[in-house]
């Protein structure tokens, strides 16, 4: 699409976004998750989580999960969970990885709406990756993710970061009237899912997880340096990337660095 096209469709009210979104995105999600850049994001994000997580056995809820590519690993681990999601097609794709993986009698699949669901239970651990940017009432989610944790349970949200947007504009594409449009805009189309996504500063977020009664225990960044490199080619060469991964993992918890990633993580406890 071009930029153009692009900029008309932020200027559209936000839309009313369904599970057919996602269904209709799910090859193009793929794609992106077997890229080096997909498969750093859910490298670093595992790794920045690793660290707060009590040891398994323990109840995950996966909220918004997709095919599941956070929440299988966990599971790999020794924890069991429950992804629930409202893309029938990212259930079915979840579904089948968790049969290859041989763990489909430790993770269940609920297809369900995160703005409207109710637990039957208290969960050890939960995440919410990539999925408040498209709720319409993000405090409400939040509120009920606080009902569905148990006390000192483990909350790990991850939510796209709008400043790395203007400055991957200018230093990666040399597009500065993207990067000052950038700047004043709150919602963003995504081609992907043919939606718009809202989006916040860390610090609206932290005051958010606050007023719900959680308690930061770090934020990190995911993704601080790849998308500043505008040569995608290298990133597919294995010792490249291997590089890159290692310097990912490093400044992921780092000043400045962490507030420039593509993607923030906040990991808190109830
Ligand atoms: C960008 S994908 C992220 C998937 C997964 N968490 C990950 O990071 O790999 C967003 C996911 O949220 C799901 N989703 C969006 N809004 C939802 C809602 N209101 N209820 C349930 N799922 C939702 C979509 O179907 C999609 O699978």
């Amino acid at each position: 699409m071009l930029r153009q096209e692009e900029l008309a469709k932020n200027d559209a009210n936000m839309e009313q976004v369904t599970g057919s979104n996602f269904d209709k995105g799910f090859a193009q999600w793929q794609g992106y998750q077997q890229a080096p850049w997909g498969r750093l994001r859910y490298r670093v994000a595992q790794a920045n989580l690793q660290r707060h997580l009590p040891p398994p056995p323990g109840r995950i809820l996966d909220l918004g999960g997709g095919n599941g590519l956070d929440s299988l690993p966990l599971v790999k681990m020794g924890y069991t969970a429950v992804l629930l999601d409202f893309s029938q097609e990212m259930i079915t794709q979840g579904q089948k990885l968790a049969a290859q993986e041989q763990v489909n009698d430790q993770i269940s699949f609920q297809v369900g709406d995160a703005a409207q669901f109710v637990a039957d239970e208290q969960f050890d651990i939960i995440l919410c990756h990539n999925l408040l940017q498209y709720v319409g009432d993000v405090t409400a989610v939040l509120q009920n993710i606080y009902q569905s944790l148990r006390p000192g349970g483990i909350f790990s949200l991850i939510i796209t970061n709008p400043h790395t947007e203007t400055l991957a504009y200018a230093l990666r594409d040399y597009d500065l009237m993207a990067a000052q449009d950038n700047l004043t805009q709150t919602t963003k189309y995504v081609p992907t899912f043919d939606t718009h996504i809202q989006r916040y500063t860390d610090d609206e977020l932290k005051t958010m997880l606050q007023q719900c009664g959680f308690t930061l225990l770090e934020q990190y960044g995911v993704r601080a340096i790849c998308d500043f490199m505008a040569d995608n080619e290298r990133k597919f060469d294995p010792d490249f990337y291997e590089q890159l991964e290692a310097l990912e993992l490093a400044v992921s918890n780092q000043y400045p660095y962490k507030l420039l990633a593509r993607f923030y993580q906040f990991i808190c406890q109830k």
